[in-house]
């Protein structure tokens, strides 16, 4: 693709910058000084965008550039440009609600699809933390701390009623969307081609597509997902869009963030929580009690926000509060249940089940993780306490 540029030598068509390319961008934009000795390092480790650090003589930054599909499946997986303006004004719409809780958007470019934010370095993503058993004592909480925030802020329960409704539409996200309703909520539960897991297990994945009682609940999850808008969700929050530190929590990696139900992050964080758990048995425990720290944490938090911030006049009605968490308690179950199924058997599947090389342990641990996913989205109406799960973990 040729680089377009206008008289002000920016760029007015998308084009996939080369790392050259790159190192004139950022000084173009101010970002270091045209004589800078400036080095283009490809950090990229997830599947959708490309990801470099910047690093010039006295600082360094991020820069990541989508292009119009996922970067390790190519064009057969189209997605819209268009993430990158959702990634960094959910980045922003964070950093208000919880300053410092995400890195600072530096630069968005719409037209070229680039973000460029500040460096976390050197703290550790998420996952990596959880695989090593590195991660900060805070780690849990924080998470479950900034989804209150995030949704509580974001719910009608704060946000007047028409603010909220544009911030709605100004982060429609259809295209992000359709990807999460496809690889969460259809292709585990279809047989479907990308899911992948050790042969001798191929007949427990038939089975899921089989399983008509688990599809109808699957299905009412996804339209819950499709069409609940309860608040703005990051819709991802998986331990790899988190940085842990010994004195912060970062939040990253916002390109799926849509209005979704209260539940969504939970469940996904919990979820990450007891798949690193059964892939490293060592863990198992520090990992369910991880789950009640960040639960915990996050109905605390909703709770205190709600007796104190609500403009909702509703919020005084005597039972609301109960009968809301009880709903977002079995929803977080139902989300985090089809998580931990696509984890485990679908196309973003982790280190966290995979870096186990005997094929037999890592295969049992993989049906162990299917089983929980089934058991949470079956019974999310009927397990009482997350304290229920506990023989899972020990
Ligand atoms: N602000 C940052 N500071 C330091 N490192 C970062 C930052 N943002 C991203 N990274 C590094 O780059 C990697 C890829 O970033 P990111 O997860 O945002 O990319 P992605 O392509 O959107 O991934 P995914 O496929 O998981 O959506 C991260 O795992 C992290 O190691
Ligand atoms: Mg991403």
């Amino acid at each position: 693709m040729n680089l377009l540029k206008n008289q002000e030598g920016v760029n007015d068509k998308y084009a996939f910058l080369s790392e050259d390319e790159i190192v004139k961008y950022v000084k173009k934009h101010g970002f270091f000084l045209e004589q800078e000795q400036v080095s283009v390092t490809e950090i990229s480790d997830g599947k959708i965008n490309h990801v470099y650090r910047v690093v010039g003589e006295h600082k360094s930054l991020i820069y990541k550039q989508a292009v119009p599909y996922a970067r390790t499946v190519g064009e057969t997986m189209p997605l819209p440009l268009d993430r990158v303006r959702v990634e960094a004004k959910v980045l922003q719409e964070y950093d208000k609600i919880l300053p410092g809780s995400v890195p600072q958007v530096l630069l968005l470019d719409e037209v070229m699809a680039i973000v460029v934010t500040e460096d976390m370095a050197p703290m550790e993503v998420g996952r990596v933390a959880l695989i090593n058993g590195t991660e900060s004592v805070r780690f849990s909480e924080d998470v479950g701390v900034f989804s209150a925030k995030t949704i509580f802020y974001t719910s009608d329960f704060y946000l007047d009623p028409m603010v909220k409704k544009e911030l709605n539409a100004s982060l429609n996200n259809p295209g992000m969307r359709r990807l999460t309703e496809e690889l969460v909520f259809d292709c585990p539960f279809n047989f479907h081609e990308s899911n992948f897991f050790e042969e001798d297990m191929k007949n427990d994945v038939l089975f899921l597509s089989r399983d008509q009682k688990l599809r109808l609940e699957v299905a009412k999850l996804k339209h819950k997902f499709m069409t609940k808008a309860d608040a703005l969700i990051h819709s991802d929050l998986h331990s790899g869009a988190i940085f842990t530190g010994e004195d912060k929590t970062i939040i990253f990696d916002t390109e799926f963030a849509c209005f979704g139900p209260f539940g969504f992050d939970m469940g996904h964080f919990i979820a990450n929580l007891f798949l690193n758990g059964i892939g490293s048995p060592e863990f198992q425990s520090k990992r369910f009690q991880n789950a009640l720290e960040s639960w915990y944490a996050f109905t605390d938090t909703f709770s205190q926000l709600w007796r104190n911030e609500s403009a909702e006049p509703y919020t005084q009605i005597d039972g609301y509060i109960s009968n809301l968490l009880d709903e977002i308690f079995a929803d977080m179950l139902g989300y985090a249940g089809c998580e931990l199924i696509r984890r485990a058997i679908g196309i973003a599947q982790t280190d966290d089940l995979n870096h186990e090389k005997d094929e037999q342990k890592r295969m049992n641990r993989r049906k162990r993780v299917v089983e929980l996913g089934k058991y949470l989205i079956m019974e999310r109406n009927n397990i009482r306490s997350l304290e229920e799960l506990e023989n899972w973990f020990n």
